[in-house]
């Protein structure tokens, strides 16, 4: 590689952007991070602590307490917890908390890959790579089902679509760092691809230098 590689990746919830940014990851050597984890220990810190979700004095000091490394997945993952995220995930000083742990971690000498709402529009505007994943909420909500299942957690369709649904509309009408394409990302449509379909698309958007 000529320099370190930034890989932003960005998209609505059980788009497939962490599966794929992990084997990006794991293709070419670079750390990965998946930002929703810490909008999702935020929420954690501050529903264990007893605190409300929308106490931004709470919150930000919740924020300033998480270890990057330390996540405890098992207790993130589930389906309260990502709605949880996003209520957080809306209050300004939260966000730039947690921004500045974020550039610190893609600017590493030896290149990223990050996935999240943001990474190409706020956190990594100058990404060397960018892409925007989607998929239909249907086949979202699928997908999500069988990982829901797979924890054993209930996993109603009908509900998970409605979470999606309420999840998408509040993290792309925020006023700060909402949801969205940055203008150069690619667009990356997996409603018709399985993982390593998507993985083989995106690998197309890494320049031939870069590959
Ligand atoms: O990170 P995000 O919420 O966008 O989604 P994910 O956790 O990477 O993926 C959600 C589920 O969709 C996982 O169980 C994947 O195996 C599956 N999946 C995928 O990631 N990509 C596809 N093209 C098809 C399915
Ligand atoms: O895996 P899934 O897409 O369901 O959720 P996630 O990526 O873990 O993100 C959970 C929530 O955190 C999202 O709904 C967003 O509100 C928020 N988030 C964000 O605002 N910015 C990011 N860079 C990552 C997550």
């Amino acid at each position: 590689r000529v320099r370190a590689v930034i890989i932003a990746i960005d998209g609505p919830a059980a788009s497939g952007k962490g599966t794929l940014a992990r084997k990006l990851a794991d293709h070419f050597g670079l750390p990965h991070l998946d930002t929703g984890l810490l909008y999702r220990a935020t929420a954690r810190a501050l529903i264990d602590a007893g605190e409300r979700l929308d106490d931004a004095a709470s919150a930000v000091a919740a924020a300033r307490g998480l270890a990057l490394t330390e996540f405890d997945e098992a207790r993130l993952r589930g389906r309260a917890m990502g709605e949880a995220a996003s209520v957080v995930a809306a209050i300004p000083a939260v966000r730039a908390t947690l921004a500045a742990a974020q550039r610190g971690f893609a600017l590493r000498p030896e290149g990223a890959v990050l996935d999240g709402r943001d990474i190409g529009t706020v956190i990594c505007p100058e990404a060397d790579v960018k892409i925007f994943v989607t998929a239909s909420p249907q086949t979202r909500a699928q997908r999500r089902a069988l990982e829901l299942a797979g924890r054993d957690e209930p996993a109603d369709y009908a509900a998970i679509l409605e979470d999606i649904r309420i999840r998408d509309e509040r993290d792309s009408t925020r006023a700060i760092a909402p949801l969205r394409a940055a203008p150069d990302a690619h667009a990356l449509d997996t409603t018709a691809l399985d993982v390593e379909g998507a993985f083989a698309a995106a690998l197309r958007f890494v320049p031939a230098g870069r590959r």
